[in-house]
């Protein structure tokens, strides 16, 4: 499973990318205006960093102006996936820059059917909220595995990137699933080290190299 990092935070994608554990980034409206940044300027620092897919999304809601947008992005670097919504106008402008080669990310997906539309309309990536469907008590790990089912039943080449994932146990159990990708904040990619029996083991072997006096260097 691939791991994109769903941050505008140029430290924090830094950190983790100088330990292999990037192979693209997310961004979306809410991490940009977090960041206080300018969109085209933050997202072409994150292209200099990273190699793999930076998703920068357009901010309009009507096909023509989304398009117009993604076609600015899609120009900062080449490895851009424009991100656009699942809706009508979104899916519109999703075929129509994947025509033109351009990579499209089609966010705010929480049904199999809307990841069959964009499939259909060439997307790249699925962006399936988890964390906000479980927020209002539905399971957003069953619509990893529906459209995984689907996808695969039909040979469907749009990546599964599963997004809005809150926990360490979300990023195991959609690797278990088969998602393609998933985007996580680097709080919780970093939350994967993170293990009680790890933290136990680790004080007991301190203690006997303590009272042993053991020195390496
Ligand atoms: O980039 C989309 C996404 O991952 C949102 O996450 O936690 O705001 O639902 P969240």
């Amino acid at each position: 499973m691939k791991f994109f990092v769903d941050t505008a935070e140029i430290d924090a994608i830094k950190e983790l990318h100088a330990l292999g554990m990037v192979d693209g980034v997310t961004t979306n409206p809410s991490l940009i205006a977090k960041s206080g940044r300018d969109i085209l300027e933050v997202t072409k620092e994150i292209c200099d960093i990273v190699d793999g897919p930076v998703s920068a999304e357009v901010v309009a809601l009507d096909a023509e102006t989304m398009l117009a947008e993604g076609r600015k992005l899609a120009k900062i670097a080449d490895n851009i996936a424009v991100k656009v919504p699942l809706t009508w106008a979104g899916l519109q402008t999703c075929k129509a820059l994947t025509d033109e080669g351009t990579m499209v990310n089609v966010t705010l997906c929480f049904s199999a059917n809307q990841a069959l539309l964009a499939a259909k309309a060439g997307a790249t990536f699925i962006s399936p909220f988890i964390g906000r469907l479980d927020d209002i008590n539905l399971d957003g790990l069953e619509l990893i595995e529906d459209i995984r089912t689907i996808y695969d039943n039909y040979g469907y080449d749009t990546q599964i990137l599963a997004a809005s994932i809150r926990s360490a146990n979300h990023m195991s159990e959609c690797a278990k699933i088969g998602a393609d990708v998933a985007t996580a904040p680097p709080g919780v990619i970093k939350a994967m080290a993170n293990h009680v029996l790890t933290d136990k083991g680790l004080a007991g072997f301190m203690a006997d190299v303590e009272k042993a006096g053991i020195k390496i260097l």
